[in-house]
């Protein structure tokens, strides 16, 4: 099977066998008959190997569905299966505010938990009641809180034991007391906000026309969102860095270390919208990694190789890459 159309990089991959997962009673048989499968949702934070080892399953489990809260909030279940900004579409066309800083986030809710997706000064944990995932060590299902689920910048414990969880369904905790988060930089100063206080839509536009303007679309341009994560480093080392830049972009975090911009670190270093073969850095946003056509993952490989090189090299900092990497057979 040719998964390079069932990946967002568009990477050059191929499985032995493929299933599609589209019913809950189906998850147990799977995992009894191929123990080692790997799960792919919408395939937006993977880097693929060429050949796949064993079984590879997709996840299509669909519904949406409101349950009752005594707190008056919103709660809303949905199956891992769901396209991410489809939910965050339909939240918001009901009025219910809370995800809409997370528009056009591509992949699927049931991703969204894995590595704790954020945007726009929100990450996904915030508004997560709880996640329905099936333990494939213990094969027996579990329902974590938000607490048990070990959330941390682009972390959870799902990315932290990878093969062993299975997420079927995200509920959400939607706030009946709606704020707008306008903090991010890119949100605080819009002309929309002048004809008086947003509503989530008009959240949510925003958000998807500044998304629109710098990051290429995966259907037009294959990638993978952010390539890199955002690296958090001693507070002496960013005081050290800022001596000799002024202008680099850095936010001091609570526990005194210090979260710096991987985008602007590669552009720095001479990245945007540099070419090595097959793939390269984007031209409009440093940070995602673009394939031209026809890579594999060895392309993907070469080029983060040689971008963590030169970063380490000028600024002394270690990048680490944010998408999940798969192990090939063999
Ligand atoms: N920057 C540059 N050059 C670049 C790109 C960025 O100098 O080529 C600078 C920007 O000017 C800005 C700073 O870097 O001062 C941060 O850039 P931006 O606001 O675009 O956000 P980011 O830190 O690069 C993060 C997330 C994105 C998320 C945005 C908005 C990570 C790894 N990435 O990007 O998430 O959409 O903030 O909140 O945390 C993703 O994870 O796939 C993703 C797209």
């Amino acid at each position: 099977h040719d998964l390079s159309r069932l990946n967002t990089l568009a990477l050059q991959a191929h499985a032995r066998t493929v299933v599609a997962l589209d019913r809950l009673d189906a998850v147990e048989r799977l995992f009894a008959q191929a123990p080692a499968a790997f799960v792919l949702g919408g395939g937006s934070n993977v880097v693929l190997p060429r050949v796949f080892p064993g079984t590879v399953a997709l996840i299509r489990l669909a519904g949406i569905r409101r349950l009752p809260d005594d707190a008056g909030d919103v709660i809303i279940e949905a199956a891992a299966g769901e396209s991410w900004h489809g939910f965050v579409a339909h939240c918001v066309a009901q009025g219910w505010g809370g995800l809409e800083n997370l528009a056009l986030i591509p992949g699927t809710v049931g991703a969204a938990p894995v590595q704790n997706i954020g945007a726009y000064g929100v990450e996904v944990c915030e508004r997560l009641e709880s996640v329905t995932a099936y333990d494939r060590h213990a094969r027996e299902w579990v329902r974590f809180t938000s607490d048990a689920s070990a959330f941390a910048y682009r972390d959870s414990r799902f990315k932290r034991e990878p093969g062993r969880w299975l997420i079927t369904a995200v509920r959400f905790r939607l706030p009946s007391a709606w704020t707008p988060r306008l903090s991010y930089p890119d949100l605080r100063e819009r002309p929309e906000w002048r004809d008086g206080a947003p509503t989530p839509q008009a959240v949510f536009d925003a958000v998807c026309a500044i998304r629109r303007a710098k990051l290429p679309d995966p259907a037009q341009l294959p990638n993978a969102g952010s390539f890199f994560k955002n690296p958090i480093v001693p507070a002496a080392l960013a005081e050290r860095l800022r001596a000799q830049a002024a202008r680099m972009p850095a936010w001091p975090l609570a526990d005194g270390r210090v979260k710096l911009a991987a985008g602007w670190l590669i552009e720095q270093a001479g990245w945007k919208g540099r070419r090595l073969g097959r793939v390269g850095m984007h031209e409009r946003h440093a940070l995602v990694l673009v394939n031209y056509g026809g890579a594999e993952r060895r392309d993907v490989q070469a080029l983060a190789d040689a971008v963590v090189a030169d970063v380490a090299a000028r600024f002394g900092v270690m990048l680490e890459a944010e998408p999940v990497q798969v192990p090939a057979a063999g």
